[in-house]
């Protein structure tokens, strides 16, 4: 099998649960690249997922060398209000103050976790937030940026079915001590990837995703965030489970 070069600092679960376990949001990657050989298998295992009537709606676009400085070029430049770039393909979240209780305290406990607690980012400086919002273009110095696209017909179970597929690349991913941070950021530019990677009509932009090699000494990486208890969200049915 295919084994990258990886960093002597990297190390590879063992088990999902250990797959699991280490899977974070990493946003700060060494420069190592990742052999295509390797983002192949790991693209071969994520579409093992499940997806409804095996129609395995998704579509990727790696971007890698060149091509992502280009990319990531043009996005910039978009973000910067000097192009026409910006435009989603579908609702992603409510507007900022659209937001529910509890997710509401949820999404303020990240943000202060991530701007204050990490990145030592008061709530008032928007413009040090927005440097660090920017880095998300460069997908934070990976190697490799992925764009998940689905079919928009029928669109409901392509999204489910691609969230599946996301969640199974980034696990995948860890069995070879990579590592990678989703990003919905950046399908705030949909235009902008739409026109760079010629991606047809038909398929939604989905999300975003940075692939590589954790910076493990980064301090944006140090950022661990907590889950809800099981007791918060199941509710079981009938005492077999006693
Ligand atoms: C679909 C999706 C989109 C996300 N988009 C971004 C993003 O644009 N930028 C970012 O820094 N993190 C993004 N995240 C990462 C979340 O903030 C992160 O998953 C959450 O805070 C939990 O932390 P963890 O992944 O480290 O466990 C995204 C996560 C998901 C699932």
């Amino acid at each position: 099998m295919n084994r990258p070069p990886a960093p002597a600092s990297t190390t590879a679960p063992a088990t999902v649960e250990d797959a699991l376990l280490s899977r974070r949001s990493v946003r700060a990657f060494l420069p190592a690249p990742v052999p295509r050989s390797t983002v192949e298998r790991l693209l071969a295992l994520a579409a093992r997922s499940a997806s409804n009537s095996n129609c395995q709606p998704w579509q990727v676009h790696v971007v890698t060398g060149e091509a992502k400085r280009s990319l990531t070029a043009a996005l910039l430049h978009a973000h910067a209000g000097e192009d026409e770039g910006r435009g989603r393909d579908y609702t992603y979240q409510p507007p900022q103050d659209g937001w529910r209780e509890p997710f509401r305290s949820r999404r303020r406990r990240f943000g202060e976790s991530l701007y204050r607690d990490v990145l030592g980012i008061s709530a008032e400086d928007t413009t040090a937030r927005l440097v660090h919002h920017r880095r998300n273009y460069d997908f934070f110095g990976a190697p490799v940026g992925i764009v998940l696209t689905t079919s928009r017909h029928p669109q409901q179970s392509a999204l489910v079915d691609a969230g599946l597929f996301l969640q199974a690349l980034m696990l995948a991913a860890r069995g070879d001590g990579l590592d990678s941070c989703p990003q919905a950021s950046l399908i705030d530019f949909s235009p902008v990837l739409r026109r760079h990677l010629l991606i047809p009509d038909d398929q939604l932009i989905v999300c975003g995703l940075a692939l590589g090699y954790a910076d493990p000494e980064h301090p944006l990486n140090q950022l661990r965030m907590p889950r809800e208890s099981v007791a918060s969200f199941a509710t079981f049915h009938g005492d077999d489970a006693e």
